[in-house]
């Protein structure tokens, strides 16, 4: 087999796949706490129950079942259904990606597309994009002891090529948790009208803003070439229905979602589709469901860092379910000034898992706290015993 295609391991997905099955305290998890069947069930208006009732496990639209896509649509201002396909989150990554690149090499053949891409990140955001031989740039946050995480457009524009086709970003960002004031996203938004620039948004963990910002207008409601991905994974705390979506003005590259997508899932699970209209009816609930889990956790977790701050350091995050805090040498030392280390010496003699920065290729000395379960207390009075 020719070793060069064989896809690079996904590393954060490798390191859990290794331990989140075993290791007791889940202390890194980017979904919240999930929501029991039962209870969205019962939260079904009459119109869901009968379709739940009477649910034949028959194929499904392979765009969505269109009562989930006019529920999607309520979310974006001026999206229609036509304009939002539903898929599997992470194969929306995957969908989307080849459209662009599908796009880029017809525009001109044999060329290495430019593209920009928020780093430290979800993998997939960059990964697939050089797989196919993009010419990836990351965006990265400047650190600041009194701040914490930020990006900087002004830094982005310095980022750019004349030839620069697409921005990839992930607000809120995960790891860190940060989004843009409204003004930096519209300045966002402007420079890549200005300069003509695709722009792919994955706003999965949209409407979790956990301080005085604001959830952001998502990017297909704002620019004719941005692409929207969302989906139930993370706010919305149904991970296991696997349920997202695409949304963009853009109809040559919504027809080509929908082509790729006949190459891997073709349409979602039927029962998902339904449970999934009835979580988006009941949206509120839902939201609040996890905002109540957030704000209890960074409560507590605020008072655990403040009691750690010799060991610890962080700086409560806008928006989302996680944060990436920097671990001070009190520890590193003991562990070879290696976060992997300790993380691993975690998973073994504490039954703690936190994330290392390693497993998204970022340098060494920070670590992904998940504030999104409902084990918080219980996961940081085992964490104190090794700090
Ligand atoms: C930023 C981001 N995008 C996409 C995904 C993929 O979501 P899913 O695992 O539900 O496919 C994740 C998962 O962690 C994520 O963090």
């Amino acid at each position: 087999m020719d070793q060069e295609k064989i896809p690079p391991s996904f590393k954060l997905e490798r390191f859990f796949a290794k331990y989140e099955f075993s290791v007791k305290h889940l202390l890194c998890c980017s979904d919240a706490e999930a929501i029991q069947m039962t209870d969205l069930i019962a939260r079904a208006d009459e119109e869901c129950k009968t379709m739940w009732n009477n649910l034949q496990l028959s194929y499904i639209e392979s765009t969505g079942h269109p009562l989930l896509r006019a529920e999607i649509c309520k979310l974006y201002p001026g999206i229609t259904p036509e304009e939002t396909q539903v898929v599997v989150p992470q194969e929306g990554i995957y969908i989307a990606m080849k459209a662009f690149m599908d796009t880029f090499v017809k525009d001109k053949p044999a060329s290495r597309p430019h593209v920009i891409a928020t780093f430290p990140g979800y993998q997939s955001l960059y990964g697939n994009l050089e797989l196919d031989g993009a010419d990836v740039t990351y965006w990265k946050p400047q650190y600041c002891e009194d701040k914490g995480w930020e990006f900087d457009i002004g830094q982005l524009k310095t980022l750019l090529k004349p030839d620069t086709k697409l921005l990839v970003v992930n607000f809120p960002h995960n790891p860190t948790g940060w989004q843009p004031n409204h003004q930096q996203w519209q300045q966002l938004i402007a420079l890549c009208k200005e300069r003509n620039i695709y722009l792919f948004s994955d706003e999965m963990y949209r409407l979790s803003n956990n301080t005085e910002t604001e959830a952001l207008p998502s990017a297909c409601t704002l620019y004719n070439n941005a692409v929207t991905l969302c989906g139930l994974s993370k706010t919305f705390a149904l991970p296991g229905l696997r349920i997202g979506w695409l949304s963009t003005k853009n109809k040559e590259l919504m027809e080509k979602f929908q082509s790729f997508r006949d190459w891997l899932t073709i349409c979602s699970s039927t029962p998902s589709e339904v449970l999934a209209i009835i979580a988006l009816r009941n949206k509120d609930w839902v939201i609040e469901h996890t905002m109540n889990i957030i704000k209890t956790n960074l409560t507590i977790l605020e008072q655990f860092l403040k009691k750690h701050s010799d060991s610890l350091e962080w700086h409560r995050p806008d928006a989302s379910t996680v944060a990436f805090i920097k671990v001070k040498n009190k520890v590193l030392k003991q562990h070879s000034g290696s976060v992997a280390k300790w993380c691993d010496y975690l998973a073994h003699h504490a039954e703690v898992l936190l994330l290392p920065s390693t497993a998204y290729d970022y340098e060494d000395g920070f670590v992904r706290i998940g504030f999104g379960r409902r084990n918080m207390k219980e996961a940081l009075k085992t964490l104190e015993k090794h700090i």
